[in-house]
């Protein structure tokens, strides 16, 4: 099948094989992007509308017990200057997110050994029971089932845990022995047992990357079927093994954002902050490849420029209503607005839901004529 035959294929099935995901993302066709572009962007209005979710980004802890090779948080480094946000702060956080509109808080960090599952679980209590009509967003890294647990009672409901790439062995390039892949996969089938909506994902262009690891990663988003999906550029940092790696593309990653809203067309998939720091309109232009997500900051301003996962990240300086504002405006020239309330998964309508999953990949005839 010839590329655009692929995509049409992804676009009324949802499913492509592991071989035709590679056949289609080793394309570099600039008319092919657009083509999926235009096709993701028709799929997600059809789905959500022009409403884009909005999820305020707390960043309460650097402290990272990790190693990551590509990561800035990662404990070797050093020159990083970490600190931890109190309850109190994070709190605060939250009130001021609510004032402006936000209704999904997502508390993400480093896998900081401080923050055991005695401490996590007040606050996570206390954020339910000060903001029922919110949803609680956890990205703590791999934690115990027992922990992801306790953290669903208290009443977190959405768990973001990138797989970062569904291939072991490049796995173990991007990552210190101690950590595995099998572990990883462990971590996200718990998550999901457990209840959370759950979000997977990886980086585009990370180290050693090839078309035939996108592919993987994309068979396996397919075969796990997550509510939400992370994808975005791999950006290096100067303190870490990677510093003189070359970054992600752009282009890819615009068109990984279509492929996986055509596979998924209820996607809660983001235009990572990444995207837009490796280009001052990634962001607006991840919406318009299919992107229904995006993430302002609501830190504190004075520990945003400590959260470096990479070099030149955005919006550093900024206050919180100050990204609101600015998002707004970028949403606006796409044609887009924000969307307020929880942003959950919404329904997908019949005729986007696809044809059934044969496993030996072969459509019976029978079936068509039905
Ligand atoms: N510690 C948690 C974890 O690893 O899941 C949550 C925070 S971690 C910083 C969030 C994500 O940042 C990672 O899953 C990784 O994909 C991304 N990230 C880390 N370093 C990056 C880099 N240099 N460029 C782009 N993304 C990066
Ligand atoms: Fe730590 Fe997450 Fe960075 Fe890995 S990616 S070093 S776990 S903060
Ligand atoms: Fe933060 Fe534009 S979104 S300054």
């Amino acid at each position: 099948m010839t590329p655009y035959e692929l995509l049409d294929k992804l676009s009324e099935t949802h499913e492509l094989s592991v071989s035709e995901y590679e056949t289609l993302i080793s394309e570099t066709d600039s008319d092919l992007y657009a083509r999926a572009a235009k096709k993701a962007a028709a799929v997600r209005r059809k789905v959500y509308g022009d409403g884009i979710f909005i999820r305020g980004l707390i960043e309460f802890t650097n402290y990272c017990r990790n190693d990551c090779l590509y990561c800035g948080l990662r404990k070797s480094n050093r020159n990083a200057d970490r600190y931890r946000l109190t309850n109190k702060e994070i709190l605060a956080c939250c009130e001021e997110g609510y004032g402006l509109g936000f209704r999904t808080f997502v508390l993400q960090g480093g896998e900081d050994p401080y923050f055991t599952d005695e401490r996590l679980v007040p606050l996570v209590r206390s954020i339910r029971n000060t903001f029922p009509d919110c949803a609680i967003t956890l990205s703590l890294g791999e934690r115990s089932r027992e922990s992801y647990q306790a953290l669903y009672d208290a009443g977190a409901d959405r768990y973001l845990l990138r797989h970062e790439t569904a291939d072991p062995v490049h796995y173990s390039m991007l990552h210190p022995r101690e950590m595995s892949l099998v572990h990883r996969m462990r971590c996200l089938t718990e998550l999901k047992e457990i209840g959370f909506q759950t979000g997977c994902g990886f980086m585009v262009g990370s180290p050693f990357q090839t078309p035939r690891e996108l592919a993987r990663d994309m068979a396996f988003i397919q075969e796990f079927q997550p509510e939400m999906c992370g994808i975005g550029p791999f950006i290096p940092h100067s303190e870490t093994p990677f510093a003189d790696m070359a970054p992600g593309s752009l282009d890819l990653t615009l068109f990984l954002l279509s492929l996986l809203r055509l596979m998924k067309p209820d996607l809660l998939l983001p235009a990572t902050t990444a995207l837009g720091t490796i280009h001052p309109r990634g962001r607006e232009m991840g919406i318009e490849a299919g992107a229904n997500v995006v993430m302002p900051n609501l830190s504190p301003a004075g520990v945003r420029k400590k959260y470096l996962l990479y070099d030149n990240k955005i919006c550093t300086g900024e206050e919180s209503a100050q990204c609101v504002d600015c998002l707004e405006t970028r949403l606006r020239s796409v044609g887009c607005r924000i969307e307020t309330g929880r942003g959950d998964p919404k329904e997908i309508p019949r005729d986007l839901q696809g044809t059934p999953d044969f496993p030996d990949g072969g459509e019976p005839e029978l079936f068509r004529i039905l």
